[in-house]
């Protein structure tokens, strides 16, 4: 099934509720906030932030948060992604690291990731984003 667009409601909700999420990040480490949200097949609305750690590999990015948070608040069937919204509290151009790509893509083969790109927000299919992405079956 092919990526389904969003409107421009949906998209600009999406990056409010990224918004909100960035105000929670923890990054004393990098300074660097980031927020994201995920929106569910379901329309449901989930959110993350960066969570860093004085041991710095530990970091969990914002994106792979909010997948965290969707999976568990995803009742019934499993979680489809449908899109995932990453800001920064520093208005930067900002994609999803490889890891959360890694990530979003076992939740979402169609999703739509809408990101801060080199000429402002930019949507992009995940799997543009990261083709041939691992899975196990
Ligand atoms: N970070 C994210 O949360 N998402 C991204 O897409 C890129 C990087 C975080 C990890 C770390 O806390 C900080 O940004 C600097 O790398």
């Amino acid at each position: 099934m092919p990526s389904t667009k969003l409107s421009p409601q949906e998209r600009e909700s999406l990056l409010d509720a990224a918004r909100k999420a960035l105000k929670r990040a923890y990054a004393p480490y990098s300074k660097f906030h980031v927020g994201a949200a995920v929106l569910t097949e379901q329309s449901e609305v989930f959110t993350g932030c960066n969570v860093e750690n004085a041991s710095y590999g530990l970091t969990n990015c914002a994106e792979r948060s909010a997948i965290f948070a969707a999976v568990q608040g995803t009742k019934g069937a499993k979680l489809v992604v449908r899109a995932v919204a990453v800001v920064n509290g520093d208005e930067l151009p900002c994609s999803p690291c490889g890891a959360c790509r890694q990530v979003i893509s076992e939740f979402g083969e169609n999703a739509i990731v809408i990101f801060k790109g080199q000429q402002g927000y930019q949507e992009m299919p995940i799997a543009d984003l990261l083709p041939e992405s691992f899975r196990l079956s």
